[in-house]
């Protein structure tokens, strides 16, 4: 069993039901169709996102969480997709998604490029990803998030990660993270919405 496996098995919704603040503000730029949610976890934010609307697929390599996303779906009369995959080596397809979320996805910096190199590709022309996530200057505050300096990435590296895509929202704040028991408290983060182009790519 994994280390989310077993974070998530007592079967509490750890970051909370409700979606996180940044997506609610940010949502409604995602054009209406399918939506791939990265680290989904327990699923808040892709219940949001369907009742929103959108299809929505989540993916997270705890088939634990993902169980209890799809409950917590369920119990709102909503229906989600789930995928247990390590985003490694996990395969988004190529323009197909309107739009592409990732909160609190932390990964090792060798693997977090190519993944999200991969969702530049994957989404479709006037597809918008959303992302939030904690930043190095979180080791500060110790408010939530991992203590490891590897998977804590600025703007500037995600500027770079996700190369090819139009930056409209880019920037590293200070702000309350209060999303159930693991985030809670000021908080450093990078905020991105960035908008697959239109045209040749
Ligand atoms: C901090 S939680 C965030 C969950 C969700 N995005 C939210 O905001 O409620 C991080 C999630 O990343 C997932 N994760 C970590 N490494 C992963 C990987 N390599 N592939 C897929 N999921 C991963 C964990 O299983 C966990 O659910």
């Amino acid at each position: 069993m994994s280390q989310w496996d077993e974070r998530y098995g007592g079967g509490e919704y750890v970051y909370g039901t409700a979606p996180n603040d940044f997506l609610v503000d940010m949502a409604g730029r995602i054009p209406p169709g399918r939506v791939l949610c990265l680290a989904e976890g327990q699923g808040r934010n892709a219940a949001f996102l369907a009742a929103r609307g959108y299809e929505v697929t989540g993916v997270d390599s705890s088939a634990v969480g993902l169980q209890m996303a799809r409950q917590l779906a369920e119990s709102r009369g909503l229906k989600i997709t789930t995928v247990v995959a390590d985003l490694a080596t996990f395969d988004p397809g190529i323009a197909c998604w309107e739009g592409i979320v990732s909160i609190f996805c932390h990964l090792p910096a060798a693997i977090r490029r190519p993944v999200l190199q991969r969702m530049v590709r994957a989404l479709r022309p006037g597809g918008v990803l959303i992302l939030e996530a904690y930043t190095p200057d979180q080791l500060r505050f110790g408010t939530g998030g991992p203590p490891v300096p590897d998977l804590l990435a600025t703007l500037a590296d995600l500027r770079e990660d996700l190369a090819g895509l139009d930056f409209d929202h880019a920037i590293e704040i200070e702000r309350e993270v209060v999303e159930g028991r693991l985030h809670t408290g000021r908080a450093a983060v990078v905020q991105i919405v960035a908008t697959a182009p239109v045209g040749n790519r």
